[in-house]
């Protein structure tokens, strides 16, 4: 894929894997926007990378639409989304995934199912 001058989101990008993703994409001449609900930390790497930042949460259909059209509008077309933001919830009985309660389940449907269909 080229990088140079095309726009790389990355969601889950204040930290770990998705930090990591959008500086590659940067270093291969991306224009590189962090998406993240730590909306400060998305602000630092996108300072660091020279690009841009929004403090979304990915399981908030109304939040990624928004970001998205701001994107391409003000920024340009997505080239590439790395969809990278997850959640792990760990469970009460580490052997028994119905010993967490349906908050828990709910929390990961959003981010980790819901999250990637918006
Ligand atoms: N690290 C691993 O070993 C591993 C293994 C398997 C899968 N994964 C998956 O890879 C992805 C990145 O892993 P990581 O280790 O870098 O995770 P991490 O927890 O270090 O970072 C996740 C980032 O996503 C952001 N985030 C979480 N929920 C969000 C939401 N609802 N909306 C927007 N941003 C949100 C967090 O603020 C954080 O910046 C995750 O989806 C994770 O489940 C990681």
């Amino acid at each position: 894929m080229e990088f140079s001058g095309r726009v790389v989101a990355v969601t889950g990008a204040a930290r770990g894997i998705g930090r990591a993703l959008a500086a590659a994409a940067r270093a291969r001449g991306a224009t590189v926007v962090a998406l993240d609900r730590d909306g400060a930390g998305a602000e630092a790497v996108a300072a660091e990378l020279g690009g841009r930042a929004y403090a979304i949460d990915v399981g908030d259909p109304e939040a990624v639409a928004a970001a998205l059209a701001g994107i391409e509008a003000g920024i340009g077309p997505i080239a590439l989304y790395c969809s990278n933001a997850g959640i792990l919830e760990r469970d009460p009985d580490p052997e028994l995934a119905t010993s967490a309660d349906p908050e828990s389940w709910a929390r990961s449907w959003s981010v980790n199912v819901m999250g990637h269909v918006h």
